[in-house]
């Protein structure tokens, strides 16, 4: 069977400044990954090129075995399969369930299993009877939680996560380590940015870590380029 994502010469630049140069990189569908690195190491860039979000440079990525090409209609398609979960995520000044039902609306997805998907998303992230409540109006942590239940409301094959536990107390970090260690279980694979080391062996997963745009071996994984 062939890989979820495939990397092969990848580059990105932001002017005349490379910020991305993976030679080859091998993903597979199932799994958790922790992509970690400094600040300005690129993580952020790669999730966007793994979200279909923006393309490299240079270089081939190849989702599925199929060669991504960047086109509307192929590109409507993908984005479909991957969600971002952004580090700042923006939510809607209307009520809970209006925002973790919107890209469910969007996807013309209505009545009972519209109402079915956002309510076990909700209580998926311990946010049970929140749905009537403003989402303007939470802590951080049950924002951020929100931001989770919109993200699996979707039922994404591919979640990518940009640091989503940065900015969380300790309690909504223990919920959303447990949510995101059950996703490979339930058929959804996890990249995840984080820069707590802690969180590699709280999910017990394999490790990707980035230095100026490269990926270079670690303890977990082997030098080969497939993790
Ligand atoms: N839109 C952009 N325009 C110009 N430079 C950018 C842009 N986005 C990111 N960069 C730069 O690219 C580098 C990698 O950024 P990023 O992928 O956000 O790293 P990380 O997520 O690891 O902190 C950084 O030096 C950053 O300043
Ligand atoms: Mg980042």
């Amino acid at each position: 069977m062939s890989a979820l994502y495939q990397l092969k010469d990848i580059g990105r630049r932001y002017g005349t400044r490379p910020v991305l140069d993976i030679d080859s990189l091998q993903l597979q569908a199932g799994r958790l990954y922790t992509l970690t690195g400094a600040n300005g190491s690129g993580k952020t860039t790669l999730l966007q090129i793994l979200a279909f979000l923006q393309p490299p440079n240079s270089g081939n990525l190849i989702f599925r075995g199929l060669p991504v090409t960047w086109s509307r209609g192929v590109l409507r398609q993908l984005r479909r399969e991957v969600t971002l979960l952004h580090q700042s995520p923006y939510l809607f000044a209307t009520s809970v369930y209006a925002n973790v039902t919107f890209g469910l609306r969007s996807r013309g997805i209505r009545g009972e299993k519209l109402r079915r998907a956002a309510m076990a998303a909700l209580e998926t992230c311990g946010l049970s009877g929140f749905e009537g409540r403003s989402a303007r109006e939470l802590s951080g942590g049950e924002a951020q939680r929100v931001a989770m239940a919109r993200a699996l409301a979707l039922q994404p094959a591919v979640l990518l996560l940009d640091e989503p536990l940065a900015n969380v107390d300790s309690e909504t970090s223990s919920l959303l380590l447990q949510v995101i260690r059950s996703l490979p279980k339930a058929g959804t694979s996890v990249i995840m940015t984080t820069h707590d080391p802690r969180h590699q062996s709280d999910l017990n997963s394999i490790t990707i870590h980035l230095e100026n745009g490269c990926v270079v071996s670690n303890a977990t994984s082997s030098h080969s380029g497939i993790l």
